[in-house]
């Protein structure tokens, strides 16, 4: 079995300018950003390139009419994309490095396949997806009621760029959404099936690294952040290529009907549901992946096994509040409809749990988090 490729080169620079002499920019290249990032970042250079900004196409995470408007209104004669942004922008960046992409259902329901159409760069400006180093892509289809997920080899970025200046104005509430979600991408890639001793070094560390900077932000107040914010960036790299071999699991799969009809941001909706998938594991026979995950976060937050899902839950609500699912309007009747797109849409997610759940199990999980 393969252990772990990184196919993307992974490049750090201090100043904006040292990164546009790096990349030659010119007008064969498609830019696709915000137009708040890059207008105060990247605006004095005055780049040749075809921009496109993502905010006028649509708000939120990327949809199948957002995409749609894009590709309607863009030149299709660029030689390289640029994407810089957060996952939302990096998602959709990798699709426009893609040949033909209508219908977009076509391509993520399988009936049509990814083909590499230019090189890509990507530069995340949050700390949660790993988008810059994973190839997969995650849209939301209106029609279907769901996120669709879309992984591809021709999708992985050619570099992928760092450059924390670019996470200084990053907004609390950003910051939170996106960290708790690379905590996350690093709890359940470690818990797959397919982790490997090499995927695990990475979700690991990412673990230790975001739970040990929630807790200096806990202890020494959260005006520390500035400070931390460049660990977060390398944590959520490593859980992103931790998840890149492994995939995620339930957490996700469950979270995407709810972020797909309620519009919940992608980490917190997956927060909304962590610690109840974890704790329907610790009800089943479980890998051993599970036993060593479940060691390093209770030595990470110095308690006991049993309370372990609970003090992790008291930590990451001193970042994010927990909401219940009814807060974000999901009704009791919501919930036989978002098992039923788990078990349609969400199959090679949830193949990637410790423990196997069943539709029951699923209707459960859901329950406890209204
Ligand atoms: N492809 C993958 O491997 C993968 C993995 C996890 C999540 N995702 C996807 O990523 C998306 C979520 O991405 P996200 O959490 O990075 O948030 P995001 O990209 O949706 O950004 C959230 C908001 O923050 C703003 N923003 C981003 N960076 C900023 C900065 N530095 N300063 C000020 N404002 C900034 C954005 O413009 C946007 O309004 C979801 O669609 C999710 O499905 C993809
Ligand atoms: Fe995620």
């Amino acid at each position: 079995m393969k252990q772990l490729s990184l196919c993307s080169s992974i490049l750090k620079f201090t100043e904006i300018k040292e990164f546009t002499d790096s990349l030659q920019v010119d007008e064969n290249d498609l830019i696709i950003t915000c137009r708040y990032i890059y207008e105060p970042y990247f605006g004095s250079f005055d780049l040749p390139a075809q921009i496109i900004y993502q905010e006028e196409f649509g708000s939120g995470e990327p949809s199948e009419p957002m995409i749609a408007g894009m590709l309607s209104s863009l030149r299709s004669d660029y030689k390289r994309v640029i994407g810089i942004g957060g996952g939302t922008i990096m998602d959709i960046a990798k699709l426009f490095c893609l040949n033909n992409i209508t219908p977009l259902e076509d391509l993520f329901t399988g009936k049509t396949t990814a083909e590499k159409k230019c090189p890509l760069v990507l530069v995340p400006t949050t700390c949660g997806t790993g988008s810059e180093v994973t190839n997969v892509t995650i849209v939301n289809f209106p029609a279907l009621n769901s996120k669709l997920r879309l992984a591809a080899d021709a999708m992985y970025a050619d570099e992928a760029v760092f450059i924390p200046r670019l996470l200084e104005q990053i907004p609390y509430q950003i910051f939170a959404t996106s960290s708790i979600d690379a905590l996350i991408h690093a709890i359940e890639s470690s818990l797959s099936p397919l982790a490997t001793p090499y995927s695990e070094l990475f979700g690991h560390e990412a673990m230790r690294m975001i739970v040990g900077a929630y807790q200096k932000m806990r202890k020494n107040g959260k005006d520390l952040l500035p400070n931390l914010l460049e660990q977060f960036l390398i944590a959520s790299n490593y859980a992103g290529i931790a998840f890149g071999k492994a995939g995620c699991g339930a957490v996700h799969a469950m979270s995407y009907p709810l972020s797909g009809k309620y519009h919940v941001a992608h980490g917190e909706a997956n927060y909304a549901l962590l610690t109840a998938v974890l704790k329907k594991y610790s009800q089943k026979t479980c890998s051993e992946k599970y036993d060593v995950v479940v060691t390093i976060l209770k030595d990470l937050l110095h308690c006991d096994a049993e309370y372990v899902f609970d003090e992790l839950d008291r930590l990451i609500s001193f970042i994010l509040e927990k909401k219940p699912l009814h807060a974000y309007g999901t009704a009791p009747d919501d919930l036989p409809a978002f098992t039923d797109n788990v078990l349609k849409y969400q199959q090679v997610i949830m193949s990637h749990n410790p423990a196997v759940l069943e539709r029951e199990d699923i209707m459960d999980i859901y329950q406890s988090c209204l």
